[in-house]
């Protein structure tokens, strides 16, 4: 039996505020049982939802000298789908009404949590032969690891694994106030290691000191080795180049599956998803208040609100967009300026706009079946799992070129009469308008090829099957 444990910040279905706790909660049920043992442990935050922490039944608890201090630290567990779950508890660090509040906090709250994993692993009795850390928040398990965890038997020869999902997120900060909150020593406060610019770099030191590295993409794993993706680690990215591979995302093809969704007003599969897609939207526009209209052309986009997902591209081109005869559902939150101007031209073309500034799962699935076509022209995007989602239910993606989307999305040839979505290269708003522009003219004036097209995508294999493999094989190779 080999023994993996995932360690991450957010993990479906206990919190998600983004892709990554769709991946850390659908990857490790996707490995046969007699031969992995696979745990997943996060922070149990007070913003979980009640349900979430009735189901958690107390482990133990002991006290840790981290910052300074003895800290709480407790450990909760649960079985869920198949898989245990741990929890640290701790109420100081882990309170507040999201699971990230303010950057200097989140950096000492998550350096806390990455020793607490390590110290809590003796007292409940489970050795993982690997972890597998994701993203910043779990950097200094590598680290530390590797330094103070090292003494005895039982930290020994344990392999790790560091998954980026967003390069963009570091968690940095001043070296010295970094310094004195992880306890590491001057060992590592250099630029090979953990120091970058005047900072400490809690992903650099995970990246430095982990034995493999993934991304969730070809391409993404690709492009961080250049200055542009690399956010300033492109050199590491470049140096560490043979432990670097790109493994793309899948998504659970039980939670999202058109034919048993329960989110959705009319269930569908491949065969007959032009008649019962159009229910989907007409239940849409009549639950929003927009203009009905079978023919008019649905656009969907379901985001966090940030720069990274192309808005200012969007917002450029909103009022032109307006003028056809499209509409746009927006289902998301994040920065002010994005969250106003949806408003703003919802309030304009309330026929045509239905801005939704909130979060919501059973409203991404409706939207993921009733439109048309989804939008994602992401400046950058490590993989991307919404344009996933909209392929399994048959709404067709229209994309820039870059990280997953590239790899995942097969722009439509009219020619070959091939493709699943449509796509553009350079990020600039007047391209994707004229994409956005060719998508409408098609589903106008050749309903037939684009309905070909919906069938197409929808029989697309995006579950996790073939990359589960790629990460067994990994894992092997890596545990001997
Ligand atoms: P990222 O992780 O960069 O935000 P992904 O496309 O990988 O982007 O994953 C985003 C996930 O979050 C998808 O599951 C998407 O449906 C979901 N999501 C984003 N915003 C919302 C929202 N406002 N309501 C419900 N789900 C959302
Ligand atoms: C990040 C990326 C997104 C990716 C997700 C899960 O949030 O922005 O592209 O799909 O992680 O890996």
């Amino acid at each position: 039996m080999k023994n993996i444990l995932f360690a991450s910040s957010e993990v479906v279905p206990f919190i998600k505020t983004g892709g990554l706790a769709d991946v850390v909660g659908s990857l490790p049920k996707c490995f046969d049982k007699s031969q992995y043992d696979i745990r997943v442990i996060m922070p149990k935050y007070e913003c979980m939802a009640q349900k979430w922490k009735d189901m958690m039944k107390y482990v133990t608890h002991f006290y840790m000298g981290f910052n300074g201090e003895d800290r709480y630290v407790g450990v909760l567990e649960t079985e869920y789908d198949g898989v245990h779950f741990y929890f640290i508890d701790n109420e100081s660090y882990f309170s507040g009404p999201k699971p990230y509040i303010d950057w200097h906090w989140d950096i000492e709250k998550f350096m806390f949590f990455d020793r607490a994993v390590l110290s809590a692993l003796p007292v409940i009795g489970f050795r993982p032969d690997l972890i597998h850390c994701h993203d910043w928040q779990t950097g200094l398990i590598p680290v530390y690891l590797n330094d103070s965890f090292q003494g005895g038997e039982f930290f020994r020869g344990i392999k790790t694994v560091m998954t980026i999902h967003n390069l963009k997120f570091q968690g940095n900060d001043n070296s010295l106030v970094f310094q004195r909150i992880s306890g590491l020593s001057n060992y590592y406060m250099t630029y090979d290691k953990l120091l970058m610019g005047p900072d400490g770099n809690m992903l650099k030191g995970g990246l430095v000191y982990a034995d493999a590295i993934t991304t969730v993409s070809d391409s993404y794993a690709e492009e961080i080795k250049t200055p542009f993706y690399g956010e300033g680690l492109d050199g590491l990215m470049r140096a560490r180049a043979h432990d670097l591979r790109g493994i793309v995302n899948g998504i659970d093809y039980v939670d999202f599956n058109p034919e048993t969704d329960g989110n959705i007003p009319v269930q569908y599969n491949a065969s007959n998803a032009i008649p019962k897609k159009l229910d989907n939207k007409r239940a849409l526009q009549h639950e929003l208040g927009l203009g009905t209209g079978d023919n008019r052309f649905m656009i969907g986009i379901v985001s966090r609100l940030t720069d990274q997902k192309g808005f200012d591209l969007i917002s450029y081109m909103m009022e032109k967009l307006c003028q056809r005869d499209i509409q746009l559902v927006v289902l998301g939150t994040g920065e002010q300026k994005y969250e106003d101007m949806f408003r703003w031209f919802a309030g304009k073309y309330p026929e045509k706009v239905s801005a939704n500034i909130y979060y919501s799962e059973a409203m991404s699935h409706k939207i993921y079946a009733s439109c048309d076509a989804f939008l994602m022209p992401s400046l950058f995007e490590p993989c991307g799992l919404s344009q996933l989602m909209s392929l399994r239910y048959g709404t067709l993606p229209i994309v820039r070129e870059t990280g997953g989307l590239k790899d995942t999305v097969e722009p439509y040839n009219q020619f070959t009469d091939t493709g699943t979505g449509f796509s553009f290269t350079h990020y600039n708003a007047h391209d994707m308008y004229n994409t956005v522009m060719f998508a409408h003219s098609v589903y106008v004036n050749d309903r037939a090829a684009w309905n070909r097209m919906v069938e197409r995508a929808m029989k697309k294999d995006f579950s996790w099957q073939a990359s589960a493999e790629k990460y067994r094989q990994m894992y092997d190779w890596l545990i001997g």
